[in-house]
């Protein structure tokens, strides 16, 4: 095993000891310099080879994609830009890479390309340091809930519940599915599927995690979720990840509070451990925001936002506020919505999201107390009997970044507000159980870990932020 990294060696500075590294080449120049990456860090380093007294079959295959192992020394770089350099003693090719057939080339490619080569794009500067800003980011979450005194817990992937409602779930079967699977009224028999009932991936935690919050206090949970919701946008995924906070005892405001500052308290950290990567995204944005109109461009850069939510308190307002604010808003007057607001009760869409968050407040939302027709089943009912205790917060371009209420804890109402829906009561026997022992008042919410991730890169499709995206008719690699 080698204990050098790309990182380790340009932190180190020159001084002259053995060390040997194996990456990727990025570029060799001139028979002499290859830059090479470990994806340690977004900087390569630089590798000069004493081409005369190297064996020229070995240099013949020395090109962007090759893997080697490169042993010499560190030593002070004669080049600008950085402080050591790699004077190469001996190189061993570990992979040959075809040039001329290997999609990643030394130049700008599309991301729509590198899409189509989601396998190798983690090998471009762009998304080696998207991922990495992933990975400490979904480091500092744990790191956040830990020193908060949460459990960590693991919810199921595949349930039996639609914990959101919107029956936007994929099926888990056996079954073949042909007409022998199904019974004499014609419909799929899932007394003979595997679990003897008919079973989903999961929507959401949420349900279960309560479950845990009522006897461990506070919990979150931090996998994957699942929603077959036919939207081909930007800024939504068939399978996307979720942490899920839920707190005995918190009201909505606690929720509230807790949702601000645990968002600061990651963006923060991610600040402290990433810098390089984020400097190399502001740079990247501020390159295309060169080739867009200037009404296109961000107002401000990638590191400005980032601090900008830091050292700005999230501005709270309730649904009925941002309703009234909407519906005399330029835009809804000027008929530039593509959905106008009309009447109270409707949902908000992305627009009236965006143009709360960057026109008119500009700072990130918090709205609250929603119309308890457009929200889940689970979510507190408020004394007007016509909203509940929910909360959504919105970024500047994205949108909703985080949804999330305090929960129904009596039994009576919440038994009410399932039958209004149409639930099935006996698929949530267990779940109202929570409110016939010992039940307390409790709240959580769900933050969307790619939504975040488009907020932290500066990126704008969330296709992007995550290793192999799945979303409608697509989920190859
Ligand atoms: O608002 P949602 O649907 O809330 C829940 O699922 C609650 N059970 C959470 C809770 O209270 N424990 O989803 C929460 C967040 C959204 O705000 C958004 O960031 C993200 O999950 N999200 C998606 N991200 C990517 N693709 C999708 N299709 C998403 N749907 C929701
Ligand atoms: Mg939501």
């Amino acid at each position: 095993m080698n204990n050098f990294t790309v990182k380790s060696l340009l932190k180190e500075g020159p001084n002259s000891q053995k060390v040997f590294i194996e990456g990727w080449v990025k570029t060799f120049r001139a028979n002499r310099f290859i830059s090479l990456n470990d994806g340690s860090c977004s900087e390569s380093i630089q590798c000069v080879v004493d081409f005369q007294n190297t064996n020229s079959k070995i240099l013949s295959k020395i090109n962007t994609g090759t893997s080697v192992k490169i042993e010499g020394l560190l030593v002070e770089s004669q080049g600008k830009g950085q402080k050591s350099e790699i004077k190469v003693g001996k190189i061993t090719i570990l992979g040959e890479c075809d040039m001329d057939s290997y999609p990643i080339q030394p130049k700008k490619h599309s991301l729509q390309f590198l899409r189509e080569n989601a396998h190798l794009r983690v090998r471009t500067n762009t998304f080696s340091s998207i991922m990495r800003v992933r990975s400490n980011l979904s480091f500092a979450i744990h790191k956040y809930f830990k020193e908060k005194g949460f459990f960590y817990v693991n919810t199921p992937i595949i349930t039996g519940s639609d914990a959101e409602g919107a029956g936007e779930m994929f099926k888990v079967t056996t079954l073949e599915i042909n007409k022998d699977s199904l019974n004499q009224k014609n419909e799929v028999n899932y007394d003979e599927d595997f679990f003897g009932k008919e079973t989903n991936l999961t929507v959401s935690g949420q349900l279960e995690a309560e479950s845990l919050a009522m006897g461990l206090g506070k919990v979150y949970t931090f996998g994957p979720t699942f929603r077959a919701e036919n939207s081909n946008t930007s800024r939504h995924l068939a399978e996307f990840w979720m942490i899920e906070p839920e707190m005995a005892f918190y009201d909505l405001e606690d929720n509230m509070e807790l949702a601000e500052d645990f968002i600061k308290y990651i963006i923060k950290d991610l600040i402290n451990e990433c810098k390089e990567d984020l400097e190399f995204l502001n740079q990247r944005l501020i390159d295309e925001d060169k080739s867009k109109p200037i009404n296109e461009r961000n107002e401000l850069s990638l590191l400005d936002r980032l601090d900008f939510v830091i050292k700005n308190n999230f501005k709270r307002i309730t649904y009925s506020e941002a309703f009234e604010i909407l519906k005399n808003s330029k835009p809804n007057k000027k008929k530039k919505f593509k959905f106008p607001i009309l009447e109270w009760g409707v949902d908000f869409q992305s627009e009236h999201e965006r143009y709360l968050v960057e026109k008119h407040f500009k700072k990130p939302v918090i709205i609250y107390n929603y119309p308890a027709k457009i929200k889940a089943f689970y979510m507190r009912l408020n004394e007007d009997k016509k909203t509940v205790k929910a909360m959504d917060i919105l970024f500047p371009g994205i949108g909703e970044i985080v949804g999330g209420s305090q929960r129904e804890e009596r039994l009576d109402v919440l038994k009410s507000r399932i039958q209004e829906l149409n639930i099935e009561e006996k698929e949530l026997w267990w779940y109202l159980d929570l409110r016939k022992y010992g039940t307390v008042k409790h709240s959580g919410f769900g933050l969307g870990l790619e939504r975040l991730i488009l907020f932290a890169t500066g990126m704008s499709n969330i296709r992007d932020v995550i290793p192999f995206p799945r979303t409608p008719k697509s989920a190859e690699f």
